[in-house]
């Protein structure tokens, strides 16, 4: 057995920590070497002045000095890249659920494992994130034009790695869900209930936004996306697109002539304007704005409508902007906030069906702060 695995172990209970160490010692999956603490703040301490870096994390949620999801949160801040797997106890799976729904790898019970699922449970935590973490430096090498092949078969695997990642975790919620549903159901007030199925069809709504994506992705790069344009109005495309972008979304402010219309694919304007108002959600900040103008001479066929998608976050950093439009594109501040997802896709799909459209996307940052998102397509008439 090759496989050596540091395994930071935080755990309350004597008991525990004992068990998990025998159950470990004897899985064929890998060589865990186990390092035991009892409190968070001990294995806060020891993530922050480990030199050589654990492998994974086995995070007990209920700890002396900190219980339920909090531990995680805490916990996952000073982890960094490293991959952490909580345990709760049965009959509190539903925490378990949550933690992944905030980026935990993945969760146990204690201890419905035996020593073998335990020990897989870890190892495939590790390797996903590091096919993760390989993903992320292949998206910075494959631009050398000389190594085509490599780039290519890179790109393929940072591709899947990419699509497992994201259909796991819902996968895991709703199965959990569903789980605990059929077999406990006693255990759930009416309330919470609604708010376990609300969650299953979150979680399937977020399986088929994926799927759409990947999809749109792929005809883009097969060359077979064609625009149908019609004459939009503008003013309608967005308040639609923004009730698609969800709830959060009623926090836009819209400054768009009601007289605007464009000549464009509704279906491509509905889905770049979508993408560029979820992002603004997911990592901008308020106040949420969408600005519409005209441009262009006297020369009708020239005139063009310019739609921005403004918010008041933290905006892009300058460093990240030319990549911004490229697939795969996440920057580090995107990918180490935890319980945020994403693929990366969403902005060079808005590139490549504006492009389809004759029109165009790019970034300006925000005055004084934040991001303007904005596209530009033929007016209509
Ligand atoms: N409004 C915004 N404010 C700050 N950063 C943003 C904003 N929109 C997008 N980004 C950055 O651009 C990246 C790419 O966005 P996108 O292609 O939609 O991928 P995803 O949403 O899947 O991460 C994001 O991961 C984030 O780093
Ligand atoms: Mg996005």
């Amino acid at each position: 057995m090759e496989r050596t695995l540091r395994t930071l172990h935080i755990e309350g209970s004597r008991t525990d920590t004992e068990l998990v160490r025998a159950v470990l010692s004897r899985s064929s999956m890998a060589e865990f070497v186990v390092e035991a603490v009892s409190t968070l703040g001990d294995g806060l301490r020891r993530l922050a002045d480990d030199e050589d870096g654990f492998d994974v994390i086995v995070l007990d949620l209920h700890l002396p000095d900190a219980e339920g999801l909090t531990t995680f949160t805490r916990a996952a801040a000073a982890a960094g890249a490293v991959p952490i797997v909580v345990c709760t106890g049965s009959g509190d799976e539903s925490l378990g659920i949550t933690a992944v729904e905030h980026g935990a790898q993945d969760f146990v019970v204690k201890w419905s494992s035996d020593p073998e699922s335990l020990g897989r449970t870890l190892l495939y935590a590790v390797q996903r994130s590091r096919q993760l973490a390989e993903l992320q430096r292949h998206l910075v090498e494959s631009t050398d034009a000389g190594d085509r092949l490599a780039a290519t078969n890179a790109a393929i695997r940072e591709f899947l790695a990419m699509v497992v990642h994201e259909i796991r975790t819902p996968i895991t919620v709703i199965s959990g869900y569903a789980g605990l549903l059929r077999d406990a159901p006693g255990t759930f007030t009416p309330a919470e209930q609604a708010d376990s199925l609300s969650t299953i069809l979150l979680q399937t709504e977020r399986l088929r936004r994926l799927t759409d994506t990947l999809l749109t992705h792929e005809g883009l790069e097969a060359g077979a996306v064609q625009a149908q344009p019609e004459e939009v109005c503008v003013v309608e495309a967005i308040d639609t697109a923004l009730a698609a972008a969800g709830p959060a979304a009623v926090d836009f402010k819209v400054s768009c002539d009601p007289g605007f219309t464009a000549r464009v694919d509704p279906a491509h304007l509905q889905q770049a304007l979508v993408n560029y108002a979820t992002n603004a959600l997911k990592y901008g900040a308020e106040p949420f704005t969408v600005a519409v103008i005209e441009e262009g001479g006297g020369d009708e066929g020239d005139r063009k409508i310019v739609i921005r998608v403004i918010d008041g976050g933290d905006g892009v950093p300058e460093e990240f902007v030319p990549r911004l439009f490229g697939r795969f594109a996440r920057s580090d501040a995107a990918r180490s906030r935890k319980g945020v997802h994403g693929t990366g896709l969403g902005l060079s799909i808005v590139a490549g069906l504006l492009h389809a459209n004759a029109g165009d996307a790019w970034y300006e940052p925000g005055e004084p702060r934040g991001s303007r998102f904005c596209l530009r397509i033929p007016s209509g008439h």
